[in-house]
């Protein structure tokens, strides 16, 4: 059984894969989560995390997450909930079946995870165990074409506050809204010019600067209930 591990969700591709390798290299326990098995995933198995394979938009995968986790680990140093899906397809928002997905993936399983799994973190050997939700900078504001994606974000934003209120001083929970941060394959060049002109830095950062305000939050002893916007300025702009 592990000891002090870190569940980290949605680990197989850009900022969750480089957030599993930083986390390895921490010498920290990994419990990665996937959907898709791709060779990253099984990179970090040969590298000694435990790999769990969830659909995390149904109550059903949301469980079965669940119950592989309390099988391996004995007590958690933090849940990283970075799994995410980023609706493309705009009317996807729109349609009722994508909404329960979204809305299972970015609340209700954050919500369950942290609850079931309260006693693993108050378990742990450290002086606390840490919550991070990865939200979206774009909570503050709303978005017309992605309404869904956002209420759910904005909604994880407000799991943070409370599960902060119920489970200190234990365990501290906090969120990172990042803006953008990573462009997708296929995003055009007039979209990334409308992206990075909506920030005051500027310039697309790649994970290093998301994997940083993580590791803040691990690594301080006195922040909880706080939303920290890793958008290089979208509120001065
Ligand atoms: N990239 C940015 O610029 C940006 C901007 C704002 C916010 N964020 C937030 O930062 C986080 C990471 O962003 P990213 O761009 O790296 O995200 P991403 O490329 O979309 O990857 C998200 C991960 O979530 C997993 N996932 C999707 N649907 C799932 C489901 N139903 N069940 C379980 N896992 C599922 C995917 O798993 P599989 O690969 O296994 O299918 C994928 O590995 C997300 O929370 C995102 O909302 C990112």
């Amino acid at each position: 059984m592990l000891e002090n591990a870190i569940l980290l969700t949605g680990a197989g591709q850009r900022l969750g894969y480089y957030h599993a390798e930083r986390i390895l290299e921490r010498g920290w326990p990994l419990i990665a989560t996937f959907r898709t098995l791709r060779p990253s995933i099984e990179q970090l198995a040969t590298r000694g995390a435990v790999i769990i394979q969830a659909d995390l938009s149904t109550p059903e995968g949301i469980e079965h997450l669940l119950d592989k986790v309390k099988a391996k680990a004995s007590s958690l140093r933090a849940i990283i909930h970075n799994a995410s899906f980023w609706p493309t397809d705009v009317e996807l928002a729109l349609d009722p079946s994508g909404f329960e997905a979204l809305m299972n993936l970015h609340v209700r399983a954050p919500w369950r995870l942290n609850d079931a799994l309260t006693p693993l973190l108050q378990a742990t050997t450290a002086r606390f165990a840490d919550i991070i939700h990865i939200t979206d900078t774009t909570i503050a504001k709303g978005s017309a074409r992605r309404a869904a994606y956002i209420a759910s974000k904005a909604a994880l934003d407000s799991l943070t506050r409370s599960f902060a209120a119920r489970l200190a001083p234990k365990v501290k929970v906090n969120s990172l809204a990042p803006g953008l941060i990573l462009f997708n394959e296929g995003d055009d060049e007039a979209y990334k010019q409308d992206r990075l002109s909506r920030s005051a830095l500027g310039y697309e950062p790649g994970p290093a600067v998301v994997w940083q305000a993580i590791e803040f939050f691990l690594d301080n002893g006195f922040i909880t209930g706080q939303s920290l916007a890793v958008d290089g300025g979208r509120n001065v702009r």
